[in-house]
């Protein structure tokens, strides 16, 4: 009998994480991907394009709760459209999405299409359940990783972020996905904010580098958006264990703050 766990994007990531656990819960678990791995015991692979709607009503069929990670930098709004008129179709009866702080804040493309998947899935008739979360620490590392390749790391001043472990998220949503719909559910932020300047510097000191930092300021509404905090959600969000400063000396080998 094939899983009635779907999981979108289940090789990403967060996906990468919360489908070991899913397993360890007891559950076998479909993973929906462009780009599928060989099945394994409990995990069957199978591909389809959520931007595209290929494979989409084959890969949902028969799924009773669906975990919708897949993203991309472009149209989650599109891809989450295919995905909802699928899990119609198939009756699925839990759909649980990840979304982003600030989805309805920051006027950014990225930000957008998060806010219409939100709206694809809260209107979608099905019972759903989304949680928004901050950056990843694993993003804000990759961002840290390119600027620290120039000779002088632009530093946008005012931009923070509330970094939190893409593991204590796939911690919280595979209790959603075990649990009853919720709808909306606090937010997921890391347990501190930090500015981009001190993750610059904590990143060149755990990688032994010395480059000067130049204040830059981001131009427009987007900079507005983030000088005025609207990606972060320092009063009501729920806080993940994991450091920043502990996922870099995890990572790098190297103790910093
Ligand atoms: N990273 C963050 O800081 C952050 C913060 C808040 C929320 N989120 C959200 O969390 C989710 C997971 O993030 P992540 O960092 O784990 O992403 P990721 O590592 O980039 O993984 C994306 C996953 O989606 C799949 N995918 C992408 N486009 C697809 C498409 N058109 N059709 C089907 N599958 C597709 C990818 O597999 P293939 O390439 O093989 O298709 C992969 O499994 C995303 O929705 C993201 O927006 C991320």
């Amino acid at each position: 009998m094939s899983p009635s766990l779907l999981v979108t994007g289940g090789t990403g990531t967060l996906g990468g994480l919360v489908v070991p656990l899913l397993r360890a819960a007891g559950h076998d678990v479909r993973v929906l991907s462009r780009h599928p791995r060989e099945s394994s015991a409990g995990v069957e692979h199978v591909a389809a394009d959520l931007l595209t709607g290929d494979g989409v009503e084959r890969a949902v069929a028969g799924a009773g709760t669906v975990l919708h990670l897949a993203g991309g930098p472009k149209g989650d709004d599109r891809a989450t459209a295919n995905l909802v008129r699928a899990a119609t179709g198939a009756g699925v009866r839990h759909l649980v999405l990840i979304s982003v702080i600030g989805a309805d804040r920051v006027p950014l493309g990225y930000f957008r299409a998060k806010l219409g998947a939100e709206e694809a899935v809260a209107g979608s008739g099905l019972p759903w359940t989304t949680l928004r979360a901050a950056q990843f620490h694993d993003l804000v590392l990759t961002v840290a990783r390119k600027m620290a390749a120039l000779p002088v790391l632009p530093a946008p001043g005012g931009l923070r972020f509330q970094p939190v472990d893409a593991r204590d998220v796939a911690d919280r949503l595979v209790e959603l996905v075990l649990g009853a719909p919720a709808g909306r559910v606090r937010d997921l932020a890391g347990p501190a904010v930090h500015g981009m300047d001190e993750i610059l510097r904590d990143y060149l000191r755990a990688t032994g580098r010395r480059r000067p930092l130049l204040p830059v300021r981001i131009p427009g509404a987007a900079g507005r958006a983030y000088r005025a905090g609207d990606n972060l959600n320092v009063d009501t969000a729920d806080r993940g264990r994991r450091t920043w400063e502990d996922f870099l000396a995890e990572r790098l080998g190297a103790v910093v703050g």
